[in-house]
């Protein structure tokens, strides 16, 4: 990577390597805005940014996959307005920086991303928390502080009201181990997953127009259930609030749209607690009962589904080894998680793709999700993938 950044830039002087992963979310879906519970993990999928300071009065950034260069000069960084291209995530991460107290001076950075992009494994979480580490080039920053700075880029400046999760467990991803949030309070809890159980990513290799819409419509549609559900409850703030009990009496105070999103977070953070206990347990099959009904609601309830995933879900459960499958992410498109055996899964790789083939005429990605850390420097340069 630094002999790449040698001839996009000229000269390899200083340069460091930052990393942050992508993420895998095991179960707890469109949760975190309703500052509930999810169950991600960081991958070994990632962004790497490849950064040092220069003359000139420019911060250059290089991405290997678009092959583009652009070119801003640091003066005018705090005044940008987003473009609707990839650039907006380290320039909305530049901007947060700079509102929170960190000069930023002129900089050469390259990227290289093994994170599939619209995936659904959030590459831009990876792309925003690899950028602010390369900003700060070895400057310290409070992890929590980092995570939160990132999500604000994305809220303020990309203009996607995300939740914490995916910036979250980029930054405190760890290896082994999957992390229960807590997205009230940001505590973790590190949950060590069995050791019999693996965990395949499939991707559908589509992304819907619909997703970046629908998004901001769950949004809207839970803080009106909680508009509603506080007057039966006084106290309740966020859908974290109410639990399935509670809800289902109010149920009916709702139009049957906010009902029916509301059940789904309600209930949805009830199956992360579980699935935790289960997991802790060695309960395969709860476990994978528990994503089967996650899917199910995110289907009917959530209606964030599509056509792929409902049958890359509907197709595991039949094979060989398979104890669960949801969809993973926002929705729309990206990846389902499938929770099987671990003996099992070369055949299911083999057979899943086969039948996607078979139906949509298009090859399935998949991916062994293997729990890594978090984001940081690079100091063992081997590990760095070449591009692909
Ligand atoms: C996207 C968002 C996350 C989360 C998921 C759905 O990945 O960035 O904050 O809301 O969708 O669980």
């Amino acid at each position: 990577m630094i002999e790449r950044f040698r001839q996009i830039f000229g000269q390899a002087e200083g340069v460091r390597v930052f990393r942050a992963p992508g993420r895998v979310n095991i179960i707890g879906e469109h949760t975190d805005y309703n500052l509930g519970f999810v169950l991600p993990m960081a991958l070994d999928l990632a962004t790497y940014v490849a950064a040092a300071p220069s003359g000139g009065r420019n911060v250059r950034i290089y991405s290997e996959h678009r092959n583009e260069m652009r070119e801003f000069e640091v003066d005018g960084l705090a005044e940008r307005k987003p473009e609707q291209h990839w650039t907006d995530y380290p320039i909305g991460v530049a901007q947060e920086l700079i509102r929170a107290g960190h000069a930023l001076g002129p900089a050469d950075l390259l990227i290289r991303s093994t994170v599939p992009e619209g995936s659904g494994l959030s590459s831009s979480a990876a792309l925003e928390v690899s950028s602010a580490l390369a900003f700060l080039n070895g400057r310290a920053m409070d992890p929590l502080e980092l995570a939160l700075l990132c999500q604000r880029a994305e809220r303020n400046f990309v203009g996607m009201p995300c939740g914490i999760m995916d910036q979250y467990i980029s930054v405190f991803g760890r290896e082994h181990a999957a992390v229960e949030i807590d997205c009230r309070s940001l505590g973790r809890r590190y949950v060590p997953l069995p050791h019999s159980a693996a965990f395949v990513a499939v991707n559908t290799m589509v992304k819907h127009e619909l997703s970046g819409s629908a998004y901001r419509d769950r949004v809207r549609e839970c803080a009106a259930a909680v508009e509603i559900l506080k007057q039966q409850y006084p106290g309740v703030e966020s859908l974290r609030d109410v639990s399935p009990e509670q809800f289902e009496p109010a149920a009916r105070l709702l139009p049957p749209v906010v009902a029916r999103r509301a059940r789904h977070v309600v209930t949805e953070d009830a199956r992360v607690n579980r699935f935790v206990e289960a997991g802790e347990a060695g309960e395969l099959a709860r476990m994978g009962k528990l994503m089967l009904e996650s899917h199910r609601s995110l289907q009917h309830d959530y209606e964030v589904s599509c056509e792929e995933l409902d049958f890359l879900v509907d197709a595991a459960l039949g094979m060989e080894g398979v104890f669960g499958a949801r969809m993973t992410g926002g929705g729309f498109g990206g990846c389902t998680v499938t929770l099987l055996r671990r003996a099992a899964v070369a055949g299911f790789i083999e057979g899943i793709t086969r039948a996607y083939e078979a139906k949509f005429h298009l090859t399935p990605r998949t991916y062994e999700c293997r729990p890594s850390a978090g984001a940081g420097e690079c100091k063992n340069f081997e590990k760095i993938p070449a591009l692909s």
